[in-house]
């Protein structure tokens, strides 16, 4: 069964595999301790199955504002869900916290993403031209 639950530092090699195997340019190590450090403004879950880390979600926020910073599930286990659970529990606790508004910016041609940002109500508000080289990136809100 899928557990969701915050982050540790144990969790950290393998929240770098998640980062690696995701992205192109994948956090370091010391760039995801320090967010692990900064418990009063970070908000990082993960969720793993029998121990095994899937996916991971890490939020910014500060007073009532927050900021999506990175999602990301194992590319064999997409699809499965993960995604919109981290975000939804995210979401849920950074209310629980006070926060109200969320941003996040996404490659415009992130279709995946974009449709689970959509699905879970959140509006695109701003488009940044070839933000990521030929590619646009939109910048979307959510409010709470
Ligand atoms: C975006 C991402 C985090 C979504 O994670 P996920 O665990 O696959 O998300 P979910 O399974 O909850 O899927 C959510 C929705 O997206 C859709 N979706 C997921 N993968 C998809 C794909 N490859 N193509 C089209 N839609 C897809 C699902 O169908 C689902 O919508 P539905 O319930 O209406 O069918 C994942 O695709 C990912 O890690 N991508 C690479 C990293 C990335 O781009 N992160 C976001 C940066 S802003």
């Amino acid at each position: 069964m899928i557990e969701v639950r915050p982050c540790t530092f144990a969790d950290l090699p393998a929240l770098i595999r998640v980062e690696q195997e995701t992205f192109a340019h994948p956090w370091t190590k010391e760039s995801l301790h320090t967010a692990l450090s900064a418990r009063e403004t970070h908000l990082a879950l993960l969720a793993a199955e029998e121990g095994q880390v899937f996916a991971y979600a890490l939020f910014q926020y500060l007073l009532d504002e927050g900021e999506l910073w990175r999602l990301a599930s194992l590319p064999a286990q997409q699809n499965r869900g993960l995604g919109q659970r981290l975000l939804e529990t995210g979401l849920d606790a950074l209310q629980a916290k006070g926060v109200h508004r969320v941003f996040l910016e996404v490659a415009a041609d992130n279709g995946p993403a974009i449709h689970l940002y959509e699905k879970l109500a959140f509006e695109r508000i701003a488009v940044r031209p070839n933000y990521y080289g030929q590619t646009d990136g939109y910048i979307y809100r959510w409010e709470g």
